[in-house]
This record gives structure tokens, sequence and C-alpha cells, in this order.
């Protein structure tokens, strides 16, 4: 039996075009609103009693909804078309479930005007509607009914977040090395978007920060320590301002490298002791070229200032270890160690990322903030994002994201199949299943390097 026929169709995204334009004007209490979305909200139940899910969007300029086609709409129709393209949502799909809470909730975020795409699904997000899914304008094909298919392209979406924070960084110390003052709109637009992302789950761009670039080195890691700093600022319970600094700040504690002549950036091997104290100068240098861009706080050039004192202040620049710092200045400083360490350089092997926590354990109460030290390795879970583990299944998978509720059970990324095989395309799995099932049990960590993988270039190809 089909969900609903065509006019019962038309009738319910009539319904739903009139609320959400009623409640631009309107409040919801009402009798305007009320009524039509009580009864859109009947239908919509009545129609989930014979299917799980319910969707409409727009293709082409064309409404539809499940099956049928709206080719010439009404006015009240055309509101909501309208509305829909100019939020760039594809489609909307309300799934069995749906609570009359969620479905007014919703109808008020649509009624928002300027609210885009990202920012209605991070409030939904935020308000728990997790009975609606909204896919973005051009990410599916018409009959794609495939979920996972909607997850990969959201996980494209932070890749290609993360190589805008790359390009801003590039264009930045272009700006420096001929002379001029950057711009800092694009990285404060870049971070901005991070923010609103690490708000809601701290660790959803943790993933990214195993893309490291051996030619580029500097400006992965200034990416990779603002994600990092961000990440460990909202595990703090900062507010989004402080998480907004953090990442401004850790994308920028390096920029003074590009004054640094690049014979001693680049020297393989150890530095002499007066090229260690030209390269000791770029925490000054950056933190000197932050405080004469515009739209960034005194907080950033300070942060940058202060990101090699140590948690003892006993680092350099040797002026300003008397200064006062805020807490910014350790966190970066526990961002940037972990970066470091796991990072590939011509003079050092990788680290893997459980051994790198531990090397910062060492570290903890003189270069670096013990409390700090054990909320990161907290945070970043028994096996941490970037980890190579072997599952009970023989499947060889990468970490991707941690479980803050079961730290045994990180969501990770399938590599190597259980006959042995490389998988073209990595497939992500949650150890845990939905009900509470376990999928598999990590066994043992595995070296990248006897397996030839690089988990960054995986991470950066996209297939995520
Ligand atoms: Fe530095
Ligand atoms: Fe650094």
């Amino acid at each position: 039996m089909e969900a609903l026929d065509k006019p019962g169709a038309l009738r319910l995204v009539t319904l739903f075009s009139g609320v959400v334009k009623g409640m631009a004007f309107y409040p919801e209490s009402h009798p305007a609103i009320r009524q039509p979305l009580l009864e859109l909200d009947r239908m919509i139940g009545m129609a989930l009693t014979t299917t799980d899910q319910l969707s409409w969007g727009v293709i082409d300029g064309v409404l539809f909804l499940d099956e049928y086609l709206f080719v010439t709409p009404s006015t009240a129709i055309a509101d909501l078309v309208n509305r829909m393209m100019e939020k760039e949502i594809g489609r909307i799909i309300v799934s069995a479930g749906l609570s009359f809470d969620e479905l007014r909730g919703f109808v008020a975020l649509l009624a928002s005007r300027p609210a885009t795409f990202d920012l209605l699904k991070a409030r939904m997000q935020q308000e728990r509607i997790s009975h609606i899914t909204l896919v973005r304008q051009g990410e599916e094909s018409f009959q794609a009914e495939d979920h996972d298919e909607i997850e990969v392209e959201a996980e494209g979406d932070y890749v290609a977040t993360y190589g805008r924070a790359l390009d801003a960084i590039r264009g930045l110390c272009r700006d420096i090395e001929r002379g001029r003052i950057p711009n800092s709109a694009p990285v404060i637009r870049v971070v901005d978007r991070m923010v609103s992302i690490t708000m809601q789950e701290p660790s959803t761009l943790l993933g990214l920060t195993m893309i490291k670039d051996y030619d580029n080195y500097t400006f992965n890691h200034c990416v990779n320590v603002g994600v990092l700093a961000m990440a460990l600022g909202a595990t703090l319970g900062l507010d989004s301002q402080d998480v907004k600094s953090l990442g401004i700040a850790g994308q920028l504690h390096d920029i003074g490298k590009t004054m640094i002549p690049k014979d001693i950036l680049n020297k393989p091997g150890k530095l002499s002791s007066d090229e260690f104290d030209e390269m000791k100068r770029h925490s000054e240098l950056g933190s000197k070229i932050i405080r004469e861009m515009e739209g960034l706080g005194p907080e950033i050039a300070q942060v940058v200032l202060g990101h090699h004192l140590h948690f003892n202040r006993n680092g350099y620049p040797e002026w300003a270890r008397r200064l006062p710092f805020s807490q910014m200045v350790d966190i970066i400083a526990i961002a940037d160690t972990y970066d470091a360490i796991t990072t590939l350089r011509v003079y050092q092997h990788p680290v893997n990322p459980r051994a790198a926590l531990t090397e910062m354990q060492k570290l903890a109460g003189t270069l670096l903030d013990a409390r700090l030290v054990s909320r990161f390795v907290e945070m970043m879970g028994k096996y941490p994002v970037g980890t190579l583990v072997r599952l009970d299944t023989n499947e060889v998978a990468v970490v991707y994201r941690p479980n803050p509720m079961d730290e045994d059970a990180p969501i990770v990324r399938v590599l190597i199949d259980v006959d042995g095989s490389r998988l073209t395309a990595p497939r992500e799995q949650s150890l845990v299943a939905n009900d509470g099932e376990r999928y598999s049990s990590i066994v043992a960590v595995v070296d990248p390097m006897l397996k030839n993988i690089d988990v960054g270039k995986l991470i950066a190809s996209g297939h995520y």
C-alpha cells in the first residue's frame, strides 16, 4: 500500500509550505500555525505507519514527494521551493518515530530566513531533531536512497573545510613573504566553520589531523594544531568565542617561521646554537605580524608569543617568561607537541598516536600542563585517532573517531578486508552496532609502516 496518494501528497507539502511560511510571521502558538501544524503531524504520522520514511525535496526546480512530482506548483508550494533552494536543501527525509516537538522545531528553524544549510543542520543536532535528515542540493542522484552515500558526502565536506584552511594559511604566508600585512578574513571564516562543527562534537574533525604533508610541513602542522586545540578547548567546556580564538591562534602559531631563512627551517639534523637562536625568533615575529593584522584580538598575538614558553615558563622568548599568559598558551602547547611527535620528519620517525601520548605524559608538569595532558589523553581515548588496529574479524582498520561511551569501541575505517585484500574505498564502521551488539573487537595495534599504509594520504584523498 502506498503511504500517500497524490492528493494526500499535495496536501502534505501544501501544509508544510504553509506552516513554514506562517511561522516566519506568527508565533507558533497562533491558531493559524497551530492547527495546520497539528494536521501535518497527523498526516505524517499516518503515512509513517505504512512506510518507515517519507521524503520531499526539490530537483531541477521541481518539488517532489516520494514518487510524486509537482510540476506546476501553486503559489503556496512555490514558496517552499524557493525557500529550499535558497537554503540549498535538496531533500528532507522524515523517519518513523518523529515527534510533534521535532516537527515544530524543524519548521521554526526552516522559517528563520538567514539560516544556511550548515547552520540548519547544526541547529537540528543541537535541538535533537533526529528523525529529520537534510540532504544538500546536488549531493544525491534522484533515486539515491542510500544513507551511507550521504554520510560519505558529509565527510567530504570536512575534508574540503580542511583544504580551505590550508589555502588560507598558504595565502597568508605568501603575503608575509611579499612584505604585506596579511588579510585575516579567510582564516577567520574557515575557523568559524570549524568552531560550529567542533562545538557540537569536539572529536568530529580529529581524523583530519592525520593528514600530514611532508613537503609542506608547516601549513598542515598549523591547521592540525588549530583543530587539536579547538577539540581540547571544546572538551574542556570553553565557550565558542574561546574555542574560536584557539583555532585562530593554533592555525597562526608558527607563521613567524615564514620569516626564518629556509636553510635553517629545512635543515635536516640538529641546528647549531646560532641557528637555533634564529629559529627561536619565530614566536616573536609571528605575534608581531598578528598585532598588525586587522580583526584579530591581542589575545591571539599573546598566545603565539608564548607558545614555546613551556608550562614551567623556562622556554623562549626569555624576556617574555614573566608575562601573564592565559591557559590558551598551554592548550596550544599540547596540540603543538602532539602534532610534532606524530609527524614524520626528515630527521624523525613518526611516533604512533598511542606512543605519542605516552611521550607527552613524560613531559607533564614540566614542559606541559599535567592537567591538560590528562584531559587530552582522555579525549583521544585508549585507541587515539589515527591508530591502525587489527579487529577480531581479521580486518585492519584505522581509528577515525573516539567513542566517549566506550573507549574500546571507537569508530573506525576498515582498510583491509577479512581476506587480506585492500579495499578501494575505506568503509566506515562503528565497533558497536545500533542494537548495542559488538561488531567486532580490537585485538592489536598495527604498525602502519609494516602494512605500508599512509593513513593521512587516505584521509586526504577524499575517499572519506
Ligand atoms: Fe613554534
Ligand atoms: Fe608548531
